[in-house]
């Protein structure tokens, strides 16, 4: 039987990567072969009650899904899958805590020296305009508010996932060489997204949001905003403070909410 052509998720070494602080306030974090979706674990977990931040990764899954119920291709080939869970309570989650966690995200690449990254409002990361990383946020409000948040990272794409995706995709493995030690990536995103949904708790965007022009791929670009009933052309122009999509149609601003609307560059 030949090895996998790449180094396969260790939690042992996950943990030993975290600062101990982070590791202190975990309540679990599991590494699989093969789940539905990672995110679908942790809310199983939920179900339990958990008192801090839940963990799951996974080598595969069967089920992985992306924003607007569809679906993430998630095949065994070296990418990471990764949610993590707590309790939060804050208003802004739907629109705001994608847009921090992709900006905490883009700094922990770019701390491996990957360039040249920017967030597509609200979740795709993208490299010149082709995606690296989707991230799903979803919450459950009930006796406790949890809500979890899912990575999808592109470290090796198998050939037909560029033929079976419907948008223009990239891998680390395009970008990078060497590729950075997955384990000790998977383990610096971890923390990145538990400091990020820490100081997201108590500040909402109030941080990100100066940040936000430098990250921003929509900056001052023509899109297409799509929904069922047709679509329209309009000019992006930055964010509110929660974290809505401001754009300029016929010289009049408005909003877009986080909804079941997809949005695509026009030219
Ligand atoms: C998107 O771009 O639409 C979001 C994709 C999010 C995919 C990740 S993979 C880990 C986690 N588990 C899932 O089922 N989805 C997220």
């Amino acid at each position: 039987m030949s090895l996998p052509p790449y180094v396969a998720l260790n939690e042992n070494i996950i943990r030993e990567t975290l600062n101990p602080e982070i590791l202190h306030q975990l309540d679990s974090l599991q590494v699989f072969t093969e789940v539905t979706s990672t995110n679908d674990i942790l809310w199983q977990k939920a179900q339990n009650g958990i008192t801090g931040t839940a963990i799951c990764l996974a080598e595969m899954q069967t089920a992985g899904r992306g924003r607007r119920g569809s679906q993430w291709m998630s095949p065994a080939s070296g990418n990471i899958y990764l949610s993590i869970m707590r309790s939060l309570n804050s208003e802004s989650v739907r629109n705001g805590l994608s847009i921090a966690i992709g900006i905490a995200l883009i700094n922990t690449l770019q701390e491996e020296g990957v360039e040249g990254l920017q967030l597509k409002w609200p979740n795709d990361v993208l490299h010149n305009r082709r995606k690296l990383a989707g991230i799903l946020v979803e919450s459950r409000y009930g006796s406790q508010n949890y809500v979890t948040v899912g990575i999808g990272l592109n470290l090796s794409l198998p050939d037909n996932l560029h033929t079976a995706i419907p948008q223009p995709i990239i891998s680390l493995e395009q970008l990078c060489d060497p590729l950075p030690c997955r384990n000790r990536l998977a383990a610096k995103i971890i923390q990145n997204m538990i400091e990020t949904l820490e100081l997201f708790s108590h500040r909402g965007l109030s941080d990100f949001l100066p940040l936000w022009p430098q990250y921003d791929a929509l900056h001052n670009q023509a899109i297409n905003i799509i929904s069922e009933n047709g679509q329209f052309t309009a000019l992006a122009c930055g964010i509110n403070e929660q974290g809505e999509l401001r754009y300029m149609r016929d010289q009049q601003v408005a909003y877009l909410s986080n909804s079941h609307l997809s949005i695509r560059f026009a030219s």
